[in-house]
């Protein structure tokens, strides 16, 4: 249904998230009715433009979305009266994130905006800033009065954007920050996998069918694979990807989330807030890293899909000396009984052979091999692929006879894709994420505790890499399946292999 009345204060409004993700995801909502009628937006930015100008540079970047198309909007370009809609409900004030005046502005636009638009005293803040404002602009939200509710103020929500905090200490001071200006239910860390349908699905495919629970465990479960692979190097984010790193970017966040979703216990109630209780257990019983289970690279120069690209220290906007890691693979263990003894391997990079994000399950091999003298081939393993993007689907490949004779066994795989058996869903994934705030469902967020969890888990690691710099930077070509030490890593754990990254397109051979 539809959200309440509201107010979005969107920090950040000039920047790149607005223009590609916030604001295609309100439009996207309005197209499903979900919007209420009594709806506005305030742009908050320290870039000095006029209204009109804001309004335009997004127009112009939703047409130029929209007519390329790529799944995120419906092809045959914008629809008109939606956005025209949402176009005009765009205000724009021009602030500094770290002054108290200007906070007072806002607060003065915002009362009147409120009027004019009826939306109760409702309003969501967005901080899709550099995480550098995150704290800076809590605090003078706090000071300003702008997050107190009730009174003429209905409900006040804040929506942090990721990376949520650098490392351990300042996730922790940030928390603080959160836990002194706002009330736990107040407050929205995204994390924009959790808004993808196929991470969303991987707790009903667990827990709404009774075949997968009972062999989901260290019984009938030899590892687990999670991968995240992007073909895409670092297109111009230089600035904020140099000191972030691929650990920071993807995996305290991202991979732990499908880790998450995989390994969590199921709740006594489906309740969202039950699970993400559940989800948030299961991270805090993963074993800090050791930084011997961790492996990094960086990509130099290379092919994808024919065409020559740079290598990482040759991008623009990233210093020619950089010593960044642009991927890494890992092994972790999870310290529960369910999990006991089951490596879970993870691995995400930029600039790899294929795009593909994946959580693959492997089963342990049948007790008995009674085809072991006569067959030829088969005995490749079991696995089942929970396929987030793209390729939208799941499937389960296993072995069977061959025909003919003499005996011999073949792999095979069931398929299911979301597209051959539901209509197609235009989504940037942030749609269902800011609904839920609307609504102040926070079961698809982050909670303080999981994050803590998340970079306490990966602490050793940044604190080893720190003191020691690579010393064979680049060490993958752009286009390869990473570096040579992520097989090594997995080969000396009873040499186990990677997945092809290009086992979930084609057919077994
Ligand atoms: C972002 C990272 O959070 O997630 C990016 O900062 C990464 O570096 C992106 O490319 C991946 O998200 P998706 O939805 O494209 O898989």
């Amino acid at each position: 249904g539809s959200a309440p009345p509201c107010l979005l204060v969107l920090f950040g409004a000039r920047g790149d998230l607005a223009k590609r993700l916030v604001m295609p995801a309100l439009y996207n909502l309005k197209r499903a009715g979900q919007l209420d009628d009594n709806f506005a937006i305030i742009g908050f930015d320290h870039g000095d433009i006029s209204e009109r100008n804001w309004r335009r540079t997004i127009s112009d970047a939703m047409y130029a979305q929209a007519t390329k198309g790529g799944g995120e909007f419906q092809a045959d370009g914008l629809d008109e009266e939606a956005w025209g809609w949402l176009n005009k409900r765009m205000h724009y004030l021009r602030g500094d994130f770290t002054k108290a005046a200007d906070y007072r502005a806002l607060k003065t636009q915002l009362a009147e905006l409120d009027k004019r638009y009826a939306t109760e005293g409702n309003v969501l803040f967005y901080l899709a800033t550099a995480p550098s404002f995150f704290a800076p602009a809590l605090k003078e939200l706090g000071r300003a009065g702008l997050v107190k509710q009730g009174g003429s103020n209905g409900w006040r929500r804040v929506i942090v954007e990721k990376p949520f905090g650098h490392d351990l200490q300042s996730a922790r001071d940030l928390n603080a920050v959160v836990a002194k200006v706002l009330t736990e239910d107040q407050v929205f860390r995204i994390d924009h996998f959790l808004g993808k349908e196929t991470v969303q699905n991987i707790q009903a495919f667990r827990f709404a069918n009774g075949l997968f629970e009972p062999v989901w465990n260290r019984d009938r479960i030899d590892h687990v694979q999670i991968t995240a692979a992007e073909t895409i190097g670092v297109e111009g984010r230089g600035r904020f990807y140099d000191p972030t790193g691929c650990l920071r970017d993807m995996v305290p966040n991202h991979l732990f989330q499908l880790l998450a979703m995989v390994a969590m216990e199921p709740p006594a109630d489906f309740t969202p807030q039950a699970m993400l209780r559940r989800r948030t257990e299961v991270i805090e019983a993963v074993r800090p890293l050791a930084p011997e289970d961790v492996v990094r690279g960086q990509y130099a120069a290379g092919t994808i899909a024919g065409q020559q690209v740079p290598g990482y220290r040759d991008e623009d906007t990233v210093p020619p000396t950089t010593d960044t890691e642009t991927f890494v693979a890992m092994k972790l263990a999870i310290d529960t009984w369910r999990w006991a003894g089951v490596p879970f391997y993870l691995r995400t990079g930029k600039r790899m052979r294929e795009r593909t994000t994946e959580v693959a399950i492997r089963f342990k091999p049948a007790p008995l091999a009674p085809f072991r003298h006569t067959a030829v081939g088969g005995y490749g393993p079991d696995w089942l692929v929970l396929h987030i993007q793209p390729d939208e689907g799941i499937s389960l490949q296993f072995d069977v006879k061959r025909p003919g004779y003499p005996v011999s066994l073949a792999p095979v795989r069931m398929d299911f894709r979301y597209r051959d058996w539901f209509p197609r869903e235009y989504s940037v994934g942030y749609e269902r994420l800011l609904h839920d705030c609307m609504r102040g469902e926070s079961g698809l967020f982050q909670d303080a505790a999981m994050v803590d969890a998340a970079w306490r888990i990966v602490q050793p690691v940044l604190d080893a890499w720190a003191a020691q710099p690579p010393t064979d930077f680049p060490n993958y070509p752009a286009g390869s399946d990473g570096p040579g030490a992520a097989d090594a890593l997995l080969a000396l754990d009873q040499g186990r292999t990677w997945r092809p990254l290009t086992a979930g397109r084609k057919p077994p051979p």
